[in-house]
């Protein structure tokens, strides 16, 4: 059984000013329920760097995990600018997104450095939510498949059955657009995706990859994509930046 996992990705937003009042907020409105924190479903917010060690404090023993948004794939040296793996996990990150769409399509990310992002992670026990998705154009020229084929094809043979590596499917056309792909339209991307796991890694990976969906999720579209077979949970953009709106998408995921 996959456990459900709600993560928020606030991208370049917020200052650690406002940390102490968000997550006051954010619990307030979770309520007991943030008892079942990482044990009905995990919960987990990706935040800006410079935030990073202020979200760990805040959250410390209340169930959270704390993502970074990005790293570099190497350990050290002369790449001005970026973060490493081992600099994230100094800090106490337990996680970290790679290749959002944001990154591919404004910093020239591609699937090489997607999986080279991802081994470094792996190889220092860091999670990796590695995101995947379709433009509206590849979408109606009917090449949904073949792009998701594509972007999955490096980074599949690192996914194994510790359920270790978090698969998010994002259709870039849903992301931020207030356009949410259908339930069914989300339910076969992620089942083509596992499919995809399940060929070249066998069933006990394919069993255990969480794969979440991104795309204006919202409160009231969170239950109906979290009862698809394949939706283990999502990948919050817009709506996890007010803590009432992200606490309600964490209740139900709790109840999914
Ligand atoms: P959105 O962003 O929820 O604002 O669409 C999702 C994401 O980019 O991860």
């Amino acid at each position: 059984m996959r456990k459900p996992l709600l993560a928020g990705n606030w991208k370049m937003n917020k200052t650690n000013a406002e940390i102490p009042g968000f997550f006051e907020a954010f619990f307030d409105a979770v309520g007991s329920a943030a008892e079942l924190f990482g044990k009905r479903a995990d919960i987990v917010f990706a935040v800006p760097y410079t935030l990073l060690a202020n979200a760990i404090s805040a959250t410390v023993g209340r169930g959270v995990a704390i993502a970074a948004q990005n790293v570099h794939g190497s350990e050290g040296g002369a790449f001005t600018g970026e973060i490493s793996i081992s600099m994230l996990t100094e800090v106490g990150v337990a996680m970290v997104l790679v290749g959002h769409s944001e990154r591919r399509q404004y910093y020239g990310e591609n699937d090489a450095s997607v999986a080279e992002k991802t081994k470094a992670a792996l190889d220092r026990g860091v999670v990796p939510i590695v995101c995947v998705g379709e433009t509206l154009a590849e979408r109606e020229a009917r090449h949904t498949d073949a792009v998701l084929q594509e972007q999955m094809d490096r980074v599949t043979p690192l996914i194994d059955a510790t359920g270790n590596t978090i698969i998010a499917y994002e259709p870039v056309w849903a992301i931020g657009s207030g356009l949410t792909a259908t339930p069914a339209q989300a339910q076969a991307a992620h089942h083509f995706i596992r499919e995809i796991v399940r060929e070249r890694c066998g069933n006990a990976a394919a069993d255990e990859l969480r794969i979440l969906y991104g795309g204006s999720a919202k409160p009231e579209n969170v239950a109906e994509l979290l009862k698809q077979p394949d939706i283990d949970g999502g990948l919050v953009g817009g709506a996890s930046l007010n803590p009432k709106h992200f606490a309600a998408m964490v209740l139900s995921c709790l109840e999914s």
